[in-house]
């Protein structure tokens, strides 16, 4: 019986109980348009905030090599900016744009390939989400730098924890129009360097998020209003990349009902609203949805579905299920301090048997664990470790 929302995690006591089902089906490959993935597990995107101005170096790639030679079956990078003014808003977060970008993303790729692994890029824009190119960040302190437009869909921005004010300027149709070419170019960048596909950043309340969500957007032109609007820069951004990358390149899209500023904001809030969404999304191009839960147990719509099982039964598209695998503690509180301990993964199994999803992500687990595949495989769960802020100062 596969448990209810209202369950505050599977196996929280137990520890490790789930890890004596069967973890076959986790091994099994699975095709995504003309690539075929070794295994279900996936890393997704976490920003390491670890390339020098932009440019990934042996350390980046050595870092993704590790994990690959770890026995992940796909790799999705850090979120990287697109060429656009407004897109960034970090210290030292990769670019997919510029030459020595691109050369420097071109050694990670090929460290990844030496271990038979595919490797996706995640494009990111940030819209409105407040800058942390504030001084002394990104912008050495006592400089007269004076910080690119925010751009976002009504020019409102929520922090974390903090309500959505008014902040910025709405963008404009030129500013629009420059960001699905944005999109469309990072895409071409990746794909000239080697990468296997790309993901479209649309979660967790940056800019994408901000035009779906009616919390952020308050347009009443062909961007706002309807569910149909909301998504249009999306689907513009989607048609984009597909045009610059061919009929064959896989396109992931992650989406949350969460925002960082708003853990409790929906997006959806019946399957009608999922099918609106994702009917337009798919036919521009998208072939993997990404569900970005912060706990992938809690479930949707009064079913047993999580928001994985319903996008792959909407869609019918391959998705990709995330949130606290095999960890007790969720991913922004371990951020914020809390621990997180080894959790079992009994129910997640259950779900994945069952056919609710077809791609499992880890995240953390994979920082602590570069060999988490192969220790799950081998049945080694003794040897997976807890949370440990510090893998976030280095690149090991
Ligand atoms: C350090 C860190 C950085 C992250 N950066 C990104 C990011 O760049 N893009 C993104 O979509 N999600 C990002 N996330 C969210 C993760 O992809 C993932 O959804 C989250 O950690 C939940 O998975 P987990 O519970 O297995 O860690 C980040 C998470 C962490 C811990």
């Amino acid at each position: 019986m596969i448990q209810s929302s209202s369950v505050s995690a599977p196996d929280q006591a137990g520890a490790v109980d789930g890890f004596e089902a069967s973890t076959a089906r986790l091994f099994d490959p699975v095709k995504l348009r003309s690539l075929t993935l070794k295994n279900r597990i996936v890393m997704p995107a976490m920003t390491r905030t670890m390339a020098p101005n932009g440019v990934p170096g042996v350390d980046n790639a050595a870092y993704y090599k590790r994990r690959a030679a770890g026995g992940v079956g796909l790799i999705i990078t850090e979120g990287t900016w697109v060429p656009h003014p407004a897109a960034a808003n970090e210290a030292d977060v990769p670019k997919m744009y510029g030459e020595a970008s691109l050369t420097g993303w071109r050694g990670v790729v090929e460290a990844v390939h030496a271990e038979a692994t595919p490797i996706f890029a995640q494009l990111w824009h940030v819209g409105q989400m407040k800058q942390h190119t504030v001084e002394g960040l990104y912008v050495p302190k006592g400089t007269d730098y004076v910080p690119p437009r925010r751009v976002g869909p009504s020019g409102l921005f929520g922090g974390i924890g903090k309500p959505t004010t008014r902040d910025g300027e709405p963008a404009t149709q030129a500013d629009i129009d420059s960001i699905v070419d944005a999109f469309g170019k990072a895409a071409a960048n990746a794909k000239s360097v080697g990468f296997d596909g790309v993901e479209l950043h649309a979660a967790h309340g940056y800019l994408f998020d901000q035009f779906f969500w009616p919390g952020t957007n308050h347009r009443t032109d062909q961007y706002g209003g309807s569910m149909r609007n909301r998504i249009r820069l999306a689907v513009d951004a989607i048609g984009e990349i597909r045009r610059q990358t061919g009929p064959d390149f896989p396109i992931s899209m992650r989406i949350s009902q969460w925002k960082v500023q708003d853990f409790k904001a929906r997006l959806f809030e019946t399957p009608a609203d999922m099918e609106e969404f994702m009917g337009p999304l798919v036919d521009a191009g998208v072939d993997i949805f990404h569900l970005s839960q912060r706990r992938f147990w809690e479930t949707e719509f009064g079913t047993d579905r999580n928001l994985a099982g319903w996008a792959r039964k909407i869609s019918g598209k391959p998705a990709i299920t995330v949130g606290s695998i095999g960890m007790t503690g969720e991913h922004i509180d371990t951020l914020m301090g809390q621990p997180s301990n080894v959790a079992g993964i009994g129910v997640l199994l259950e779900m994945l048997d069952r056919g609710d999803f077809d791609l499992v992500a880890i995240g953390r687990g994979l920082l602590v664990d570069p060999d988490w595949p192969k220790k799950v495989r081998a049945g080694r769960i003794d040897a997976l470790s807890a949370w440990n802020p510090d893998v976030l100062k280095s690149l090991s």
